[in-house]
């Protein structure tokens, strides 16, 4: 059984991404061709947002938000404990320090609470300057975005919302990658919309934001690529991807709608067995991954290796607290026990999901769990 079934996608949409693939080789405009100004213009639509910047990746996309914003040395950028290194790694980079903040119990996204501590720990140190909050759709699950409007109007700091693992979900009914300041999502292929090899984009309302961004994917450029105006990357979608994509993107509202149907029937069989997960009442989760939780670490790493001799694959995502990576070791702690993020990491297991999910094989999940 494959965790998530790009093969079955693939082949649901394949006369349509085969022909696209094709009319890109025979145009051979392989570098900001049509299919990207095509695809960025339906993205942002779908999304709500005025602009949509393709970029090479959601790593380049968050980069490209960093870079933009200026945020450097001295800087402290706010991040949720669990997440992957990705949403902070590029602030590190440029000289910012991530400071992270724990998990919400039933959310698993930031904690609203444990943000301000670590606001409040910053400014009484007096060694960085509070800059940015990274909210993250943990695994498609948006953040409780009201609350760090909230916080992040009182404070002064920009709010970044790292859509990743959120293209498709929703927020008292407005798209993630609408719901920060400015977003970045990435398109890897397992993402809810993903490309076939490495993808992302930011999504902005502004004009200038928007002309900025495609400077800066572009080596910084300004009225031409020989003509450099700051320092940029190389951070361009492929046509390739985006030709990829515009048969998917067609299709996400669907296949959301689907993995709602699947995960409903997951709830159901499992919510006596499991913690299951909690999306909020005016909330819609992509379900980029399909989460429980076991009693403990030892009871989960049982499971999952009785899972596997069935020949059911699961992933845990993730296992290490970014606290606790060896990379940002020097970095501001505050007073913060990450007990959530610890106790989340050590029983969290994700089971085989997506829209291409058979009624036979979640009822072969199911079974197993139940034989566990
Ligand atoms: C939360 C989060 N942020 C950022 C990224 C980085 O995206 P990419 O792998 O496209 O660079 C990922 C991808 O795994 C992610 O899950």
């Amino acid at each position: 059984m494959e965790f998530i079934d790009l093969k079955a996608q693939y082949h649901a949409l394949k006369q349509e991404i085969d022909d696209n693939i094709s009319q890109v080789l025979e145009n051979a405009d392989f570098i900001l061709g049509k299919e990207v100004a095509a695809f960025e213009e339906k993205l942002a639509a779908y999304v709500g947002v005025k602009y949509a910047v393709g970029c090479a990746s959601g790593t380049d996309a968050l980069q490209l938000i960093y870079m933009a914003y200026g945020i450097g040395r001295g800087d402290a950028v706010f991040c949720p404990d669990m997440t992957f290194v990705a949403s902070v790694e590029p602030a590190f980079m440029l000289g910012a320090e991530p400071v992270f903040c724990d998990i919400d119990p039933v959310s698993y996204n930031i904690c609203p609470d444990s943000l301000e501590r670590q606001i409040k720990a910053v400014r009484a140190a007096g060694r960085l300057k509070p800059r940015a909050i990274v909210a993250v759709d943990f695994i498609g699950n948006p953040a409780d975005y009201d609350r760090l409007r909230e916080i992040a109007d009182r404070y002064g700091l920009l709010l970044i919302e790292d859509a990743a693992q959120g293209m498709g979900a929703s927020y008292h009914g407005k798209k993630c990658g609408a719901l920060g300041d400015i977003a970045a999502t990435s398109f890897f292929p397992s993402k809810p919309l993903g490309c076939y090899g490495d993808g992302g984009a930011v999504f902005t309302d502004s004009g200038e934001m928007n002309e900025l961004l495609k400077s800066l994917r572009v080596h910084g450029k300004g009225s031409s690529k020989y003509d450099n105006v700051r320092v940029g990357l190389n951070a361009r979608l492929d046509t390739l991807q985006a030709a990829v994509m515009l048969p998917k993107l067609a299709r996400l509202e669907e296949e959301i709608a689907k993995r709602q149907e699947i995960a409903a029937r997951y709830d159901e069989a499992l919510k006596d067995r499991f913690v299951i997960p909690r999306i909020g009442e005016h909330t819609v989760s992509s379900y980029a991954q399909y989460a429980l939780l076991a009693k403990d670490r030892k009871r989960r790493d049982e499971i999952r290796e009785k899972l596997q001799e069935k020949g059911i694959p699961t992933i845990v995502y993730y296992p290490n607290p970014m606290h606790g990576m060896k990379v940002f070791a020097d970095c501001f702690r505050g007073e913060e026990t990450f007990e959530n993020t610890i106790s989340y990491a050590d029983r969290t297991f994700s089971i085989p999901f997506s829209a291409y999910l058979t009624k036979e094989d979640q009822e072969r999940v199911i079974e197993a769990l139940f034989s566990v």
